[in-house]
């Protein structure tokens, strides 16, 4: 089976690994250390707080945000659960926001309307919007960036996405449009540390609590304890300032992270090439209108694409066929209000242009060992497919 997505793991990252098997320290250690620093560096951001998979960042971040069950989070539709789940795990209640029908990303224009509905009818304003960048294509975060000025949210970036994605110019992880910004490594992602995460500021404040609630909350800083004549105090003294959570990444996980993230331009000059292929590769397909293809990079705007997602009718079926020929075609996301766990939360209803993405969004495979033959063979099982259908009907 072709997976739609999967880790590239070389010589490199093997001997990374066993240097810190065959070192003093496993769990959390100067690889932790380094690998923030090499984030940082490659973000151009002040902070990074690596954590155990990005679910548990997300978590951190409503922490430290200061969510609780007084307040609502509006999150982006389409995504993984566990953009939404994090703002529960506050007790929150979760707000979705409909999606742009054919990216898959939040849309601005629908979150304007429902942030202006909110404020005239006296409604509750979300305390943080949390925003995906579905497949690796930034969101609009210039106009997010105004909204959340105008009516005084916080704004979290889920990047599990978009490492190496660019929005003018600036690296997602840069945060200069949101508070927090949150990577996923898990395999499939870009680069991968097996399970792994991290959040990413510039807000001094906002990085030193997600900090401690990753480790948690124990500080072993003397400044910030309550205990009288604390830099007397031995060695062994600590204290727990806050209920926080072990979420910490081992340094067995951040070797392997800083080795991928020497490698991160060449999975990214792989993917985008491959993406650029997929052009040529379904010309014919969509010269008939019956394959549509995601927005192409323009000047300072690049996805990592992370994923490949083309848009079709009868897309079931073309899922089931692909799977049947060895392809691992999959479908990203079912809208996350139709889990039966939301529809038994306050907003529950059918939003359109996420109905329509769901029906309509097949992601095809694009990483690191996908070749141009494979890809000619993923489009000519979907055009004869296509063809078997269209002469059905
Ligand atoms: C958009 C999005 N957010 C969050 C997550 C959670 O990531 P992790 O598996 O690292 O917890 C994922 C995982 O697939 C995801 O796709």
């Amino acid at each position: 089976m072709i997976p739609y997505s999967t880790q590239f793991i070389d010589d490199d990252d093997v001997r990374a690994v066993e240097r810190v098997l065959r070192s003093d320290f496993l769990t959390c250690g100067p690889r932790v250390d380094e690998f923030e620093e090499c984030l940082c560096n490659y973000c151009d951001s002040k902070y990074a707080v690596s954590t155990s998979n990005a679910t548990a960042a997300l978590h951190l971040s409503m922490m430290a945000l200061d969510v609780g069950p007084e307040d609502e989070v509006w999150v982006s539709a389409i995504s993984f659960v566990a953009s939404a789940n994090c703002a529960r795990y506050c007790g929150a209640t979760v707000r979705f926001v409909d999606v742009d029908p054919h990216s898959g990303n939040i849309d601005v224009y629908k979150l304007h309307e429902m942030l202006r509905d909110a404020e005239q009818n006296h409604k509750k304003l979300p305390k943080a919007v949390v925003a995906v960048h579905l497949s690796g294509k930034p969101c609009e975060l210039r106009y997010l960036q105004n909204l959340k000025q105008r009516y005084n949210f916080a704004l979290v970036e889920d990047a599990s996405h978009a490492i190496g994605a660019t929005y003018e110019s600036n690296k997602i992880g840069k945060t200069i449009f949101s508070d927090v910004v949150v990577f996923s490594f898990h395999p499939v992602k870009i680069i991968t540390t097996a399970e792994g995460g991290a959040c990413l500021t510039d807000n001094e404040e906002l990085a030193h609590k997600i900090r401690l609630l990753h480790a948690h909350g124990i500080t072993h800083d003397p400044l910030e304890m309550q205990a009288e004549n604390a830099a007397q105090i031995p060695g062994y003294y600590y204290e727990q300032l806050e209920l926080g959570y072990n979420y910490r990444m081992s340094d067995i996980q951040a070797a392997l992270g800083i080795s991928q993230l020497n490698k991160i331009d060449d999975f990214l000059k792989k993917r985008r090439a491959l993406a650029h292929d997929y052009i040529d590769i379904f010309k014919d397909l969509t010269d008939q209108g019956l394959v549509k293809l995601p927005q192409p990079d323009t000047e300072g705007f690049e996805s990592s694409w992370h994923l490949y997602q083309i848009q079709v009718e009868h897309r079931d079926e073309l899922y089931r066929t692909l799977r049947n020929k060895g392809v691992g075609a999959q479908i990203h996301y079912i809208p996350i209000y139709q889990h039966p766990y939301y529809q038994k939360q306050p907003y529950h209803e059918k939003l359109e242009g996420a109905e329509y993405f769901y029906e309509h969004t097949l992601t095809i495979p694009l990483h690191y060992k996908v070749n141009r033959v494979d890809q000619s063979m993923v489009a000519s099982i979907i055009a004869a497919e296509l063809d078997k259908l269209n002469a059905k009907n």
